[in-house]
């Protein structure tokens, strides 16, 4: 949460550091502000709502020309949207602006420590003490802003990215971090820094890593990092692999429908590479070694939001597959509830952002039970793959709306690599076997792209239902946590009361919510290969039409049984069952952005959301 930009170089700053807010503004848009320095003298200019109410308060009021400049937008933690609350922070002397992401834990006490010592404080949050801080620690520190940072960050604790400029060092800016991201740019004669990548791929795709407990020193020309003890600090260079095109809308109205439409290339790069010349799934990235993938007894996924429910869909998958038992564990509750764990648990952290604090948490964890950790993640330097034994990564590419859709299918390729890999080191599966499954999967980009083909037909739909005032959506198998994921995606987009149930659950207590015109989505099982539970379905559909439910059916192709007991149908492709999640999920993500585009909402950035949420 909240995106911080730096930057030292050749190039105007304040151009720099508000196109990066831009490609951060995801993040975070409760506020949005930036500081520069010339002359000697440091300006800050920021304002409350979203950054374009910073860019008109830019152009009433501009700042001079510089090549030295910070930036931030907001998610607020302490303190509500205000402009005095927006950072950066300034020191009481003006020449110190600092920018902040995470949680300074015991900044009440610092704040009383600077309030005794007679410091006015000008705003609610935790971040401004840190700039007082700098302050009174730069004469001790021989007026080194690196000095005065590393000697600041010993005495905080909880969750933080500090940035901070100061006037009297004009070609300097200086970083910290702890278990909050932050990335560094490598220009030339330009430096950067910032939460993600995105905010510098406009100038250069040279990036580094770096670890915990890290400070950075950046001028035009260098980058040295130092551990927070002082030592020289080894970090790892990285070339960002994607271009600056991917972050634009490329000619769509919203990201979300342009990360919607990617999908079919989404799914074809996340499997590309993925088995050898002698038909063996082969993971580079896992750096586990078969022994120890033999020896796993169960398995572990800790995720959060649609990340989670990436991972109740696996749980069908690497279950039938390898006969190891999966758990599936929210990862903010899965540390409070003493789990079991140990060395022969494989906990496999799923999480777009690779920065999503709950998710970290319960790595870390399970990590300390001295279970084998595996990451399935977006973005390449994150935190969340470098803390895990091994990684595997989705080639989504930048997955800017705060609502998750490409990832989520990528999530599920990996998770399903994950399972035939498995299945293959043991022995569960034969060779033959995998392979199907394999050409399966090389089939669903094609079937993804035929299920894009619904996307006029949900639009017209959705705008049926949009004075709706509950939406609920059933599922059974993996067509469950389907239906948890259309739910999710409906409350986070278009604000309005929206569940998913296992269909088999209606009847023992959801029913009671059906009233005449509830819209019920439907994600139906194939009558092919699911007989069962697609009669089973439609004992549900006809319990709460019954009840004056309306039914949007999301059926296969040929699936004529259903025509009769649904208002509306569509139509995905016929997929094996384990494959279906990938094609029903793509009528439900245009369902809730229609919704929400018809309520007037700002589909990529929702209220009070933020893309990654690194606090708990
Ligand atoms: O970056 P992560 O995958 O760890 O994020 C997890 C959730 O915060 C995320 O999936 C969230 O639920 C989405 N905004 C839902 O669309």
């Amino acid at each position: 949460m909240c995106g911080i930009v730096g930057y030292v170089g050749r190039q105007q700053a304040l151009e720099v550091v508000v196109g990066g807010l831009r490609r951060l503004e995801y993040r975070g848009y409760d506020s949005a502000g930036v500081a520069v320095i010339a002359d000697g003298t440091l300006s800050v200019r920021k304002k409350a709502g979203k950054l374009v109410n910073l860019q008109t308060l830019l152009g009433e009021d501009p700042l001079p020309g510089s090549t030295t400049g910070i930036g931030h937008t907001r998610w607020a933690t302490h303190g509500g949207p205000t402009d005095s609350n927006a950072h950066p922070h300034v020191s009481e002397d003006g020449s110190i602006a600092v920018i902040h992401n995470g949680i300074i834990e015991n900044f009440a006490e610092l704040r009383q420590e600077l309030t005794a010592a007679g410091v006015q404080l000008s705003s609610e949050t935790d971040t401004e003490v840190v700039a007082h801080l700098l302050a009174r620690e730069l004469p001790a520190a021989d007026h080194d802003l690196t000095g005065a940072m590393l000697s600041v960050c010993s005495g905080l604790e909880g969750a933080f990215t500090l940035v901070a400029i100061d006037a009297r060092h004009p070609d300097v800016v200086v970083a910290a971090r702890r278990n909050s991201p932050l990335v560094v740019g490598i220009g030339d004669g330009e430096n950067f820094v910032a939460s993600d990548v995105a905010a510098f791929v406009d100038y250069t795709r040279q990036a580094l890593e770096l670890g915990q407990d890290q400070v950075v020193t950046i001028t035009a020309t260098s980058v040295s990092v130092v551990n927070f003890d002082g030592t020289p600090a080894l970090v790892t260079p990285f070339e960002v692999d994607w271009d600056a095109s991917a972050a634009e809308k490329g000619g769509f109205d919203l990201f979300m429908l342009k990360e919607i439409a990617e999908q079919p290339r989404a799914v074809a790069d996340s499997l590309r590479g993925r088995v050898d010349a002698d038909n063996r799934i082969q993971l580079d990235e896992m750096h586990l070694s078969e022994q120890d993938l033999r020896s796993i007894g169960k398995v572990v996924v800790v995720a959060c939001g649609t990340a989670f429910h990436a991972g109740m869909v696996a749980k069908y998958a690497i279950e039938h597959w390898t006969r190891i038992p999966v758990e599936v564990e929210l990862a903010s509750e899965f540390r409070y509830r003493d789990p079991i764990v140990g060395a022969d648990c494989l906990v496999i952290a799923i999480s777009q952002s690779g920065e999503t604090m709950d998710t970290l948490m319960a790595l870390r964890y399970a990590a300390a039970q001295g279970a084998r950790t595996l990451a399935i993640c977006n973005t390449v330097g994150s935190t969340i793959p470098r803390e895990s034994d091994a990684v595997l990564y989705t080639y989504a590419g930048p997955e800017i709306a705060v609502a998750s859709t490409k990832a989520f299918l990528t999530q599920i390729i990996a998770s399903y690599l994950v399972g035939l890999y498995l299945a293959q080191v043991r022995g569960q599966m034969t060779a033959p076997e995998i392979h199907a499954v394999m050409d399966d999967l090389n089939d669903m980009p094609h079937a993804v792209d035929l299920a894009l083909d619904t996307v006029d037909g949900v639009r017209a739909i959705a705008r049926q239902f949009a004075d709706a005032t509950s939406v609920l959506f059933i599922g059974r198998h993996v067509g469950f946590p389907v239906a948890l994921e259309g739910a999710l995606k409906l409350k986070e987009l278009a604000y309005m009361h929206a569940e998913g149930f296992a269909a088999g659950e209606l009847k023992h207590g959801p029913i009671a919510l059906i009233e005449e015109g509830v819209p019920v989505v439907v994600v139906v099982p194939s009558p092919r290969n699911r007989a069962v539970l697609h009669d089973k379905i439609i004992s549900a559909i006809q319990e709460v039409r019954a009840r004056g439910a309306v039914i949007l059916a999301i059926a296969e192709e040929g699936d004529d049984k259903i025509t009769s007991f649904a208002d509306h149908v569509i139509r995905v492709p016929i997929v094996p069952a384990l494959m279906q999640p990938l094609v029903s999920t793509v009528p439900l993500q245009v369902f809730a952005c229609e919704m929400a585009t018809a309520k007037g909402h700002d589909v990529d950035q929702p209220r009070n959301l933020a893309k990654s949420v690194t606090v708990e």
